[in-house]
């Protein structure tokens, strides 16, 4: 049945507690919630609080028990290492149990936190989900992130156990996990008692004894767990994200409210019914993997894929096609990144006509804005619905989507359509008013945020204040920057922080920035993501030397090229940077990033009226340029 989706984000936004009530009676709780919606801690916000609630048993269990224990629960596709492997309800639902129960032996028990550091193979879906049975807390932390990172990660959540692998693949390489995770628990203050390691027959892992164990050995005589009910509002995971500083912010979940969020956004945004395929071709180390990998498909009833591949390589610009043919996959979501890899190596489409499409229904895209270029070029080639929609990791699910479930609205090419139900997105003013529409302002969310979204940070509910609630007060602050039409379309345009967006993975400049400034040459340092036309930014480094450094500066370069790559990870795409004598700032010192990216982008600026010497804008330009950025002259 159509909707008018206007009258259904009407109704979410004026009823939200007969809303979201409705939508959770779709779900198993083992007691109902005595609040909806419960603002006793105002500006902290908490869904379902009373209801009592286990995730994997409404991921799993409740649909064994109502007749899908065969159907194919998670269809692993690895081109990488020529292995396909399909789960069906049941059998999943039999590992998790186990390794439920082998959790619980090494003591994990209700809330202690596991960091699970893995590739993308089903043991990881696994831990995940054995987490959430018991009502431990998992953090995944994403592969691509090198040990320092990790052990920041360890730091802050304290886990008991990690879950660990001796490698991950990367196309023609092997990544070593183990070594990471040693150096990581090395570095950390904090140390974990235990880590389950999972031997892959690519690399063997040294382990170290009285602390390591492996994964068969761990599962062992392990006793199937049941599910324990935890309350709602217990965190089901901490996600970390890059914020404008260094250090990562800890986004913490819940349960009840994070699996009627994505139960309902699998049917109303996606389209999907339960027994349909889903695909996410993205990675269970970032927002999108935890939501639309794990959770959203299981907890609808699909089936999801877990695709441990490269959209071109693995091996030709048709992968992506021959999974969706031979699995028939209803709906795709990934980064535009991946489709501007695709059409790059095939511009004409050759391969979408190779595969028996017939199934595929929709096209979603998120990690970053999709150029109309590439949206356009995906919809005349796939001949369906390609829709941008907007998310963050804080959120866990689309801001702003063209919500098929509901009713399918006109595609407008470089904007995420209109906000989903439950979101009042308004853009602000620096005052905190309401601009008019098509101006431009920073993009903020009336409170209190639908369910699923985060509840505050791990251990830091000040902190979650500091960043996201005091800039505008009764706000949540996206950080992103946009305008509406006058259609209520939303224009996500860039960021509002240091936050970069390379390959649709989120990193911070002030992390890399670090490292360049621990360099004993380096005086000081900015880092700026300039436009690329595949991976949408990448990182470039300023760095000025200390006086009488004489090194030469290739030597410089390379060296804290390298130390980006060992200390943040391979992740940050970080290849170049250039000697400059000094940076622009203004006269109260603050270092002019934004002027320095629309140079590298060769976009038009005006010289910023406080700063202290424009002649240094000049100085940049020649740099830039060195690296191939920018137009030369202003
Ligand atoms: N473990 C270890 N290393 C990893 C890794 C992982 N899980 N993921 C990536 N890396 C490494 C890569 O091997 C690469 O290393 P290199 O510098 O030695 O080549 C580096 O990190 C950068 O990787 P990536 O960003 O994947 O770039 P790429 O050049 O290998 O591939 C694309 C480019 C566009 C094909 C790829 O970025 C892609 O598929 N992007 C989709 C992004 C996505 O799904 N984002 C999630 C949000 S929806
Ligand atoms: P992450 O938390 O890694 O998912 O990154 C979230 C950020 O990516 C957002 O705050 C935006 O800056 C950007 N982003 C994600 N999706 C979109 C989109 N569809 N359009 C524009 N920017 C996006």
């Amino acid at each position: 049945m159509a909707h008018d989706s206007a009258a259904v984000y009407l109704r979410s936004i004026k009823e939200p507690e007969t809303f979201w009530a409705q939508a959770a009676e779709d779900l198993h709780w083992e007691r109902k919630w005595q609040r909806v919606l419960d603002d006793t801690h105002k500006p902290l916000y908490r869904w379902f609080t009373g209801g009592l609630f286990n995730t994997c048993y409404n991921a799993l269990d409740r649909h064994i028990e109502n007749g899908r224990g065969e159907q194919a629960a998670l269809i692993y596709d690895s081109p990488v290492t020529g292995t396909f492997k399909t789960y069906t309800y049941r059998e999943l639902r039999g590992e998790v149990a186990c390794f439920a129960g082998a959790l619980k032996r090494q003591g994990i028990d209700r809330s202690d936190r596991v960091i699970i550091y893995m590739p993308m193979v089903p043991e990881t879906v696994i831990a995940m989900l054995a987490c959430a049975r018991i009502g431990a807390v998992h953090s995944v932390v994403f592969g691509g992130f090198a040990a320092n990172e990790l052990a920041k990660r360890i730091n802050d959540a304290e886990p008991k156990l990690v879950v660990s692998t001796s490698c991950g693949i990367e196309p023609g390489k092997v990544v070593h996990y183990k070594p990471l995770l040693d150096e990581a628990i090395n570095i950390a203050t904090t140390k974990p008692a235990r880590c389950i390691i999972l031997q892959r027959p690519q690399a063997h892992a040294t382990m170290i004894k009285g602390r390591d164990i492996d994964w068969h050995d761990a599962l062992e005589d392990a006793q199937p767990a049941d599910c324990v009910p935890v309350a709602s509002t217990d965190p089901l995971y901490i996600l970390y994200t890059s914020g404008s500083t260094g250090f990562p912010k800890g986004v913490v979940r819940d349960n009840g409210g994070h699996a009627v969020a994505l139960k309902w956004s699998m049917k109303h945004v996606y389209g999907m019914e339960p027994g349909d395929v889903y695909w996410a071709a993205s990675d269970v180390g970032w927002v999108v993997g935890h939501s639309y990998i794990v959770y959203g498909p299981l907890l609808h009833g699909c089936t999801t894929i877990l695709y441990e591949g490269k959209p071109v390589g693995t091996p030709d610009p048709g992968a992506f096609w021959r999974v969706c043919s031979q699995h028939d996959v209803r709906v795709l979501f990934t980064a535009p990144t991946a489709f501007r890899a695709i059409k790059r190596e095939d511009p004409q489409g050759d391969y979408i006509k190779k595969y028996d499409l017939s199934g595929f229904r929709a096209l979603f895209l998120a990690g970053e804005r999709c150029d109309p270029d590439t949206l356009q070029w995906a919809e005349q080639r796939l001949g369906v619905p390609v829709i941008d929609h907007w998310w963050q990791t804080e959120t866990g699910w689309a801001i702003a989507a063209n919500c098929l479930g509901i009713e399918r609205l006109p595609v407008k090419p470089g904007s995420a359509t209109r906000p989903v139900p439950g979101y009042k997105v308004q853009v602000l003013d620096e005052a905190g008013h309401t601009v008019a529409n098509n101006k431009i302002g920073s993009i903020a969310i009336k409170l209190p945020l639908p369910p699923g979204s985060l509840t505050t940070m791990w251990k830091n509910d000040q902190g979650y204040k500091k960043y996201y609630l005091d800039p505008y007060p009764g706000y949540y602050l996206t950080g992103d920057a946009g305008y509406m039409d006058e259609d209520g379309y939303l224009w996500i345009m860039s960021r509002t922080d240091d936050i970069i967006n390379v390959a649709g993975h989120r990193l911070s400049t002030g992390a890399i920035e670090e490292v360049l400034a621990s360099h004993p040459d380096v005086a000081e340092c900015a880092v700026i993501g300039a436009a690329d036309e595949l991976k949408g930014q990448l990182p470039v480094g300023l760095i000025v030397l200390k006086a009488g450094v004489d090194r030469p500066h290739a030597d410089i370069v390379a060296d804290v090229v390298r130390n980006v790559r060992e200390t943040v990870g391979p992740v940050a795409a970080f290849k170049q940077a250039v000697v400059v004598k000094r940076l622009p700032k203004t006269r109260s010192g603050k270092i002019l990033r934004g002027t320095m990216k629309r140079i590298a982008d060769a976009a038009e600026y005006q010289i910023p009226p406080t700063i202290d010497d424009p002649a240094i804008l000049d100085e940049i330009t020649e740099a830039l340029g060195q690296l191939g950025y920018g137009r030369h002259e202003r």
